[in-house]
């Protein structure tokens, strides 16, 4: 098995994607460890999960400091303190500064639900829907400066159905993000996902312009 890759997971609520990686971490074939799981509101649920899985928690209220910049400095002191390899956001809802997003340039994953680059932002299921989409998704990215921007990884494609609702679409959606998140943080804990100049690579070679593609 590889070497152990330390991971921090960023999170403000429920914290399923987390879940998802806890799983999977589980697996004997894993190398991921997750070393501390952090969040800007001390009642997200997803510290609650880390806990009973016995990984260390941080709360780091945002509203305690003075600005982006000041929070973000201290976020990274929290962060740099169990020495990463990786940091995950996970359903982590600030923006980073580009202090923040430059410190941890090649090793920040984010995870969205949509197919970027379409609906960056809030409200993702219900703008699929709006605008007539026969497909939506959601999309695993390395994280630059721009908000849900940055090369993708890999995207999980499902049909629309005429039916949907955005509640519907949600769920689905979710379903597919606990599958691409795990697989994504393993690429990179495997040393088979890294960012360099042109892009992600998955095996040393370039991942086009939506990433790795699996459909539903
Ligand atoms: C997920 O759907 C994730 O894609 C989204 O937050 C949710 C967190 O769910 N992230 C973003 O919208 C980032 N722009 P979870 O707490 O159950 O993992």
């Amino acid at each position: 098995m590889p070497q152990t890759c330390d991971v921090v997971v960023l999170l403000s609520g429920t914290g399923s994607n987390l879940q998802a990686l806890i799983d999977d971490a589980q697996n004997a074939d894993n190398s991921v460890r997750i070393r501390a799981v952090i969040s800007n509101r001390a009642d997200a649920y997803g510290l609650q999960r880390a806990r009973d899985a016995g990984i260390d928690t941080r709360a780091l209220d945002h509203k305690a400091f003075e600005g982006r910049e000041a929070f973000d400095a201290a976020l990274i002191e929290l962060i740099d303190a169990f020495q990463p390899k990786l940091v995950v956001l996970a359903g982590f809802m600030r923006i980073l500064s580009a202090g923040f997003v430059r410190h941890y340039q090649g090793r920040l994953l984010n995870i969205h639900p949509s197919l970027l680059p379409k609906y960056k932002g809030l409200h993702t299921h219900q703008r699929a829907l709006e605008a007539g989409d026969t497909e939506h998704g959601c999309s695993v990215h390395f994280v630059t400066e721009e908000l849900d921007g940055g090369p993708l990884v890999v995207q999980a494609v499902i049909p629309v159905e005429l039916h949907d609702s955005p509640q519907s679409l949600a769920q689905r959606v979710h379903t597919c993000e606990h599958q691409i998140y795990p697989l994504a943080v393993r690429w990179f804990a495997e040393g088979r996902l890294s960012l360099g100049e042109q892009g992600a690579s998955l095996d040393g070679q370039l991942l086009g312009t939506c990433g790795h593609l699996i459909r539903h």
